[in-house]
């Protein structure tokens, strides 16, 4: 079966608006025109204008990083589905855990994001995983269920088609050190259980579930080859667009 993947870049906190539209001009003019590969690049608020109309056309689609639950209202500093919506944003990464750890966001605002997101037409990426100290606490899978599970309560099968998780080791993310392939395989393969637990099998198989946390250039194709792992979520590696390209052509080579 051809696996499509996705390769998602989270630009974070960097690059200015003009410096987001010149990395998004070069990951455009090196992706190939029919690439088997869904991209992704998510810059910050600021910069979404200029990507959009750089992708535009493209096959790269536009993420954002966050946005508020509600549709409108008196919610100073905050961003909505339908503003994202009007810039053609795709994708919105939610539930980060930069967003939980230093912003205070649970898995029950990450459920209403997602639940937003997905009534908006967005595409959410919604990001699990363990800290070190839960790791070595034996309670990895615990974690991850109750992020799954308290993340994507009350959502049915219908937005399998829609909905990606990113699986990311806290421990692993920006750090260098990244999850094993059989260690991130085992954590995938119980995600798609829980998965399949909530929204039934069919549903289960088509959500695709991200690897982040260190994914490069080096460890991309093991990574990538594993049965449970639908594509990545990049942070450092995205920031250069050869080693972001070199991540799709990982997963091209997969997917034929
Ligand atoms: P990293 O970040 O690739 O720099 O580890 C991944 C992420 O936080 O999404």
């Amino acid at each position: 079966m051809t696996r499509n993947y996705l390769i998602a870049g989270n630009w974070k906190m960097n690059l200015t608006a003009t410096e987001s539209a010149a990395l998004a001009k070069e990951v455009v003019q090196l992706v190939s025109q029919n690439s088997s590969v869904d991209i992704c690049v998510s810059p910050t608020f600021t910069a979404l204008d200029a990507v959009s109309r750089m992708v535009n056309g493209s096959q790269v689609s536009l993420g954002a990083q966050n946005m508020h639950q509600e549709v409108s209202g008196a919610y100073t500093g905050e961003i909505s589905a339908s503003m994202l919506e009007s810039l053609e944003v795709d994708y919105v990464i939610l539930g980060h855990s930069e967003r939980r750890e230093y912003f205070g966001e649970t898995d029950s605002l990450v459920n209403q994001k997602t639940v937003a997101a997905l009534q908006a037409g967005l595409k959410p990426i919604v990001c699990v995983g363990e800290t070190l100290e839960q790791r070595e606490a034996d309670q990895t899978i615990a974690v991850i269920q109750s992020q799954v599970e308290g993340g994507l309560a009350s959502l049915g099968a219908d937005c399998a088609d829609s909905l990606v998780i990113a699986y990311e080791p806290v421990w692993a993310i920006g750090t260098g050190k990244t999850a094993t392939p059989e260690m991130a395989e085992a954590v995938h393969a119980e995600i798609r259980a829980m998965l399949t637990g909530l929204m039934g099998e069919s549903a289960a198989q088509k959500i695709r579930i991200l690897y982040g946390g260190s994914m490069k250039p080096e460890n991309a194709d093991e990574l990538l080859a594993q049965a449970n792992i639908d594509g990545g979520l990049i942070g450092g590696a995205a920031l250069k667009a050869d080693s972001f390209i070199s991540l799709i052509d990982s997963a091209a080579k997969q997917s034929n």
